[in-house]
């Protein structure tokens, strides 16, 4: 029996991540045009500040996505919706009002998929659950969008029907209730606002610690069926962790951290790819392949050692913030075409 690496719900809710991202994209470009087509000033401010946010989160989303480690195009029918979407908004058979009223919809329903991604993390998993954490955020400032979009609506609604002015008060009335949800969803939600700033040292450290995750999962789990799936998403993560360190990390830190020291780490990671692909091929329910995981864990855990304590130290003391934070937008970008290159390969074997 081999361990088979892709699993039903977790390429779900990657296809569910999917669906955000498109549906991101198509907010960020529906206020985009609300930008050029308003002629209210209080208005245009509002869509400003939520165009800001949604390009930020559009940038969170997909650090979350890279995160998650499976990568997956929005289903169907959200393309198709996205597609009409786009088409009625740069057409002129809506009114203003009517394209404001089409965009509360959808982000009504990007609330509505983050909450559901949210539940069925919890389902899945300690390090889905991690991995996704940023998208708590994205939700909170998401809902406070909606009130905003109210707001907007009541104005351009009262003065398409009556051509006169709303009543004063409605952007007092749209605080109060932004303030009232963000009692809702709690002080955890600001915890991760400044993820765009992250460092190499911040998301080396998150990969590192959800492998970890995954391990203590595999090791407390009896089940075969959920043993290959936490195998499937650890294989996945140390390759594309690993191959991504060694296109971007390791050579930027090799003057500063030593030709030797850096060679070490790439023979470290070498063995490690020799112990995964040797329990790609055995028995999940064998005794032997728990302890062929506590010897990799070992050996991982031995590995990020060094990486956070000497190699981050080197790092501090000889890039500039900035510098690691480019690292870090380099990392991801890597990353993230290694985890497509491996999806592909991998349809391809199984074809
Ligand atoms: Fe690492
Ligand atoms: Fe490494």
């Amino acid at each position: 029996m081999v361990v088979t690496l892709d699993d039903t719900k977790r390429d779900a809710i990657a296809a569910k991540l999917g669906d955000i991202k498109l549906i991101q994209q198509l907010l960020i470009q529906n206020e985009e045009l609300f930008l050029r087509e308003s002629t209210d000033n209080e208005i245009s401010n509002t869509f400003h500040r939520m165009l800001e946010d949604d390009r930020k989160n559009l940038g969170i989303l997909d650090t979350v996505i890279v995160q998650y480690g499976i990568q997956r195009e929005a289903e169907q029918n959200v393309q198709q919706l996205a597609q009409k979407v786009r088409q009625l908004m740069q057409g002129n058979e809506l009114s203003f009002y009517e394209k404001v009223f089409q965009h509360e919809l959808l982000k009504h329903q990007q609330v509505m998929n983050g909450l559901t991604i949210h539940k069925a993390a919890q389902k899945v998993g300690a390090d889905v659950m991690a991995a996704i954490t940023p998208l708590n955020t994205i939700n909170f400032e998401n809902r406070a969008h909606q009130e905003q979009l109210k707001g907007i609506l009541e104005i351009l609604g009262v003065r398409e029907l009556t051509g006169v002015d709303a009543d004063q008060g409605i952007w007092t009335r749209v605080q109060d209730a932004i303030a009232a949800i963000s009692g809702v969803f709690g002080s955890a939600v600001t915890q991760n606002s400044n993820q765009q700033d992250m460092n190499i040292q911040d998301i080396l450290r998150m990969d590192h610690q959800k492998v970890n995750t995954l391990f203590t999962e595999l090791l407390n789990c009896n089940e075969t069926q959920k043993i290959q799936e936490y195998f499937g998403q650890i294989y996945k993560d140390l390759n594309a962790h690993s191959d991504a360190e060694e296109e971007v990390v390791y050579p930027r830190v090799r003057p500063f951290y030593g030709q030797a020291n850096t060679q070490e780490l790439y023979d470290e990671q070498a063995h490690v790819k020799v112990l995964l692909d040797q329990l790609k091929s055995m028995n999940p329910s064998a005794s032997e392949f728990k302890n062929t995981i506590r010897r990799l864990m070992e050996e991982v855990n031995d590995h990020v050692r060094e990486e956070e304590n000497t190699m981050f130290a080197g790092i501090r003391n000889n890039m500039t913030n900035n510098e690691a934070e480019e690292l870090c937008t380099q990392f991801k970008t890597a990353k993230s075409r290694i985890q497509q290159e491996m999806a592909r390969k991998r349809t391809q074997v199984s074809a």
